[in-house]
């Protein structure tokens, strides 16, 4: 497993996208409109891994409600595995939550599946199988 991608919550996506490129010189990679999630997400590259930014595009997205209640800031942390089932399955195994019976589709066209924060101290992870 490596670290995917780190999640961060915004409320302004061209002024995060400005703020990251002045203070770090880094472009995203990819901006992709998520329907089903009701967000947009610009992937910034850092070398195997990347800084996600999370935007609402919906008062009804899950984005839209954690800013709403805690501000713009780190939402989850996502980690890259070989087969997201397998993985699934070791974390409902070890005694972890998960927050999805069977695995979604993500950005990219990546099966994500998503742990409770609260098997974590406080922090959501996301299970990412690399699609290609
Ligand atoms: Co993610």
């Amino acid at each position: 497993m490596k670290i995917d991608h780190i999640a961060i919550a915004v409320d302004d996506l061209s002024g995060a996208l400005e703020t990251w490129r002045s203070l770090y010189g880094v472009e995203p990679e990819t901006v992709e409109e998520i329907p089903t999630e009701k967000l947009t997400e610009a992937m910034l590259p850092f070398g195997d891994s990347y800084v996600q930014l999370l935007h609402a595009t919906d008062p009804a997205s899950t984005i839209a409600k954690f800013v709403e209640k805690r501000g713009p800031g780190l939402h989850h942390i996502a980690l890259r595995v070989p087969d997201v089932e397998a993985a699934m399955k070791s974390v409902a195994e070890g005694g972890g939550r998960l927050l999805d019976e069977t695995p979604r589709i993500g950005g990219g066209g990546h099966r994500v599946a998503f742990v409770h924060p609260k098997s974590t101290a406080g922090v959501l992870i996301e299970l990412v199988e690399n699609a290609e």
